[in-house]
């Protein structure tokens, strides 16, 4: 089965063709199209919503034209979370096709989506993996941990009760005076700096719950940029280096405190933050020093950000086709 996918929650306007059978573990990518509306909102220093949906606009059909090159028989589209505007023209546009072509429509959940960015084959992933699994969801929006028992069997157990782990380096790297998105120009500027020269606070890092808090670091940084009287290139990258530690720190560590009382065979992490190099240093590091034997999870960068291929792969590992006429986009969507 051929599956077309579809994704324009945020900025990114995506397509991508995936091919399964039945009883196949991971999706096979045929095409992988992805126009992003960044270079606008780096001039901005964040996203205006307005600005994005009408860039989702533009892009939407010339996307789905350069990513549609086989046959499908099903579509499936990201109904939320995310911004209202940009949700609306993917879903507007997949209903259509669905109503054309005749084709079977299935809403994917976005967050979902990033979590099955796990199951797509991959030449450098050739592992399967082992239910139960742990997934840490760290996007822009949000700083989820869900337990998946299986395909289709998810249930949250932790989240972020402030600002997302994405959001934190969105916004301290505005302090920094770091470009938009702040993930990867913290991570680039952090080549440069010690980890160990600040030590910014691990908030929530001992907590006995699967909750996740990035305020109080945010305000931390705050503080200390306040303080400093020249902003040289090597204070920056050592701010940069330091904050990437604790919130690396924070996620390894908690995500690895509830596998152990979770009992799961695999650990997946995903979403935009996932990129993150030193995040996947680190928990490969960790489950070695802690001599854990558990399987670990990370898909190829170009997968953790947002894409249409994941949205297509949750798709045809959760097939529940819905009609046209009663999809609907769900801004505020969430895991149930
Ligand atoms: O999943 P995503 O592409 O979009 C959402 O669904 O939100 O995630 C975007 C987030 C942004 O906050 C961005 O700064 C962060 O992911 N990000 C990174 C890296 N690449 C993207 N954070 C840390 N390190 C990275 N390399
Ligand atoms: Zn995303």
């Amino acid at each position: 089965m051929k599956i077309l996918g579809i994704e324009t929650s945020c900025d990114e306007t995506a397509a991508s063709i995936i091919e399964a059978k039945p009883k196949d573990t991971k999706t096979k990518i045929i095409s992988n199209i992805v126009a992003s509306s960044l270079n606008l909102h780096s001039k901005t220093g964040g996203i205006i919503p307005e600005i994005a949906a009408r860039e989702q606009i533009k892009y939407m059909i010339p996307v789905i034209k350069k990513a549609l090159i086989e046959e499908i028989d099903a579509i499936a589209v990201t109904v939320g979370p995310g911004l209202i505007g940009s949700l609306l023209v993917g879903v507007e546009t997949a209903k259509t096709l669905s109503y054309s072509w005749k084709k079977p429509i299935i809403p994917v959940n976005h967050l979902i989506g990033h979590i099955y960015a796990n199951f797509i084959r991959t030449s450098s992933v050739q592992n399967e993996v082992e239910f139960p699994a742990l997934a840490l969801v760290v996007s822009g929006g949000h700083t989820d941990l869900v337990l998946m028992k299986n395909h289709g069997d998810l249930k949250l157990i932790g989240g972020t009760l402030d600002d997302a782990a994405g959001e934190a380096f969105d916004k301290i790297a505005r302090l920094l005076n770091l470009s938009y998105p702040g993930g990867p120009a913290i991570e680039n500027t952090a080549l440069n700096g010690n980890p160990k020269a600040f030590n910014f606070p691990r908030p929530m890092i001992d907590s006995n719950d699967f909750n996740f808090s990035f305020s109080g670091l945010k305000t931390a940084v705050f503080r200390e940029v306040q303080k400093i009287k020249d902003p040289n290139e090597k204070i920056i990258s050592d701010i940069a280096a330091s904050v990437q530690q604790a919130i690396v720190d924070v996620l390894t560590t908690k995500t690895l405190k509830s596998t152990e009382k979770l009992e799961v065979k695999s650990i997946l992490i995903s979403g935009g933050v996932s990129a993150n190099q030193r995040l996947r240093e680190q928990f490969l590091l960790s489950i070695k020093d802690l001599n854990l034997k558990i399987k670990f999870f990370a898909p190829e960068k170009n997968l953790s950000t947002d894409n249409a291929a994941i949205i297509a792969t949750a798709a045809f590992f959760n097939y529940k086709p819905v009609h046209w006429s009663k999809i609907t986009v769900n801004p505020e969507l969430y895991f149930k």
